[in-house]
């Protein structure tokens, strides 16, 4: 009886285990202005339990001659993070999202430049 006990015991908690190897927590940096690697602005931290929801974003403004020019990164959590880029006006805004390894997101982008 002792035995079984334990085989159930096992059995419960295992998976669970396994479950949290497979997929953790990743902790993402939050930051309302990062450049060169450092949060100027708003520092925190967000966490995504699954998916791809850490993102970072690069903030372009249209210049007068034509070009586009990096004005900021933004840090953050989203649960519908998608690689993109976005145009609003003059202004450009270029997503990137990471999981898996905690503050991946000021790891890629501009602001880490
Ligand atoms: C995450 O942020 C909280 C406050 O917002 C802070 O207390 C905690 O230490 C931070 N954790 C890490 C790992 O930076
Ligand atoms: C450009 O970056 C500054 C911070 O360096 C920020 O205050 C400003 O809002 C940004 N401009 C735009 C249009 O995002």
């Amino acid at each position: 009886m002792d035995k079984l006990l334990l085989l159930l015991l096992l059995l419960g908690i295992f998976p669970f285990v396994f479950f949290q190897g497979v997929a953790p927590d990743t902790l993402c940096m939050v930051c309302k202005n990062f450049k060169k690697g450092q949060c100027l602005q708003g520092k925190g931290n967000c966490t995504m339990e699954q998916g791809p929801g850490c993102r970072t974003r690069d903030f372009f403004l249209f210049s007068e001659k034509g070009r586009w020019n990096f004005n900021h990164t933004e840090l953050d959590c989203y649960d519908f993070c998608t690689s993109s880029n976005y145009y609003i006006g003059d202004l450009k805004i270029s997503s990137f999202c990471c999981k898996g390894r905690d503050f991946c997101n000021k790891y890629i982008g501009k602001g880490k430049e």
